[in-house]
């Protein structure tokens, strides 16, 4: 059985101080099992963060470029060298506020593979593509677009963009079936692909959906902040996988 992976992504959503205090408390806990734990945190705060234990490191985007001049950006290298595993790439917030398109993701997500990393590539359609009927076809069209030269060392996060950040969590039932959809989609070119579910969670909804069929873990923004709340969603996938 593949074991679930739960993902805090940090955004640039917490300080200094937050990120002491996440780790003061985390590491009063107990430590989990059945269930594999990432966190990606803001860059500066990465060096931070490599003595978690039991908790892999996670960048929360990569250049298309591997090195020079790119003020601002951050390589996939930069991300290695401090340990990360998992590299988010294309989460919707990039797509609107840097119109970043699938080309690009995938050309991001290829270079976070070239280094040994496994990116999770961000797909979600928005409120309108949904209530339009178009939302299948707009998330198939979004994977296959950004995995293109990819091998299977990769994960997917469904974040219905109508669900991030709003408290209006997806149904497990949209979930599973946007996640059958995904993994058919790549199936025939790159087998068995883990799909993450993403979009308030929270610790009251976390348990319907790590019950629910084809959702293969979580991305968690805003409760990721605090470690009570994401110890409680890492420990209910783990404890009922
Ligand atoms: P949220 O964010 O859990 O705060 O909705 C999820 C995400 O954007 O990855």
């Amino acid at each position: 059985m593949i074991t679930p992976l739960v993902m805090g992504n940090w955004k640039m959503a917490i300080d200094l101080d937050g990120v002491v205090s996440f780790k003061a408390m985390w590491s009063s806990k107990r430590l989990l099992k059945g269930v594999e734990v990432a966190i990606a945190p803001p860059v500066p705060y990465l060096a931070l963060m490599t003595d978690l234990p039991n908790v892999s490191l996670a960048g929360q985007d990569a250049s298309t470029q591997s090195i020079g001049a790119r003020t601002g950006d951050v390589s996939a290298k930069m991300l290695s060298d401090f340990t990360c595993r998992y590299v988010i790439v294309g989460h919707s917030e990039r797509r609107q506020n840097y119109a970043e398109a699938n080309e690009q993701i995938a050309e991001k997500a290829r270079q976070v593979q070239a280094l040994g990393m496994t990116p999770v590539v961000c797909v979600g359609e928005s409120a309108s593509e949904r209530e339009a009927g178009l939302a299948e076809d707009f998330v198939t069209r979004q994977v296959i677009d950004s995995c293109v030269g990819l091998t299977s060392d990769l994960v997917i996060a469904y974040e219905p963009v109508w669900a991030i950040g709003s408290g209006e969590a997806a149904s497990p039932e949209i979930a599973s079936a946007m996640h059958g959809r995904i993994k058919a989609a790549l199936a025939e070119s790159l087998g068995d692909i883990r799909v993450l579910y993403g979009g308030s969670v929270s610790v009251t909804n976390c348990a319907s959906f790590s019950k629910a069929p084809e959702v293969d873990g979580l991305l968690v923004g805003g409760a990721s902040l605090e470690a009570e709340s994401f110890w409680q969603i890492c420990a209910s996938v783990g404890e009922s996988s």
